[in-house]
């Protein structure tokens, strides 16, 4: 599915109108493996894009027979007004991943892999506040959006609050910035480390 999905994205984006920014073939691996074995209810994602990440997860739960997907994404459609687009709604630090201009955020995700899966689309410095509160208590938190210190910040200091003892906060990109290290000076989660070269995980105590 994911192959076929950069097949058509090649076909339909050229390279100077953004990336496909899917999460690696490692992370990816280890996020499966994590859902399998630890069967978390509630998982909120931020940065959704073409859905590789939100694909894995949605098959793992499948697989679990159990367990809901929540995930927020502006997306940005790679299309003529892209420039403009650019400057005003992404700031420092976003990596211009984008999806095809006819598509929705996770458009590689099938249909039959819907039933547990809810998409916001805003910007998650206004939705995830919104989205949070709607739970007790989350069970798995993964970043995947725009990796600059503030938002990276928000999006960890947010999660934990909600994550319940045990809950696993995963971030891609920590080679951005020593966001992900200051957070886990700061909090001192019960494990924390990487799971690959730029994706780290941190436990909740
Ligand atoms: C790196 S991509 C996500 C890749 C995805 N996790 C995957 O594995 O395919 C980041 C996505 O977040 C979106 N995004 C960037 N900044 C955002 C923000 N502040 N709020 C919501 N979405 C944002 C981008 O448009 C893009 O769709």
């Amino acid at each position: 599915m994911v192959e076929e999905g950069v097949n058509k994205f090649n076909k339909s984006v050229e390279n100077d109108r953004g990336s496909w920014a899917g999460l690696g073939l490692k992370p990816a691996k280890t996020i499966y493996a994590t859902i399998r074995k630890h069967k978390p209810e509630t998982i909120i994602e931020t940065g959704v894009c073409n859905g590789v990440s939100t694909l894995i997860i949605l098959l793992a739960l499948s697989k679990n027979e159990g367990g809901e997907l929540y995930s927020i994404d502006f997306p940005m459609p790679a299309d003529e007004s892209l420039p403009e687009f650019r400057e005003t709604a992404y700031p420092e630090g976003h990596a211009f991943s984008a999806i095809p201009a006819d598509k929705e955020p996770g458009w590689i995700v099938p249909e039959s892999l819907g039933d547990r899966w809810e998409l916001v689309v805003g910007k998650s410095q206004r939705e995830l506040p919104k989205l949070i509160r709607k739970f007790d208590e989350i069970d798995m938190f993964i970043h995947d959006l725009e990796h600059s210190h503030p938002c990276m910040m928000f999006e960890y200091e947010l999660a934990w609050e909600w994550l319940r003892s045990d809950g696993l906060l995963l971030t891609d990109d920590i080679h951005f910035n020593d966001s992900f290290s200051i957070f886990c000076n700061v909090r001192e989660p019960k494990l924390y480390g990487k799971m690959s070269n730029s994706t780290g995980y941190a436990v909740k105590t």
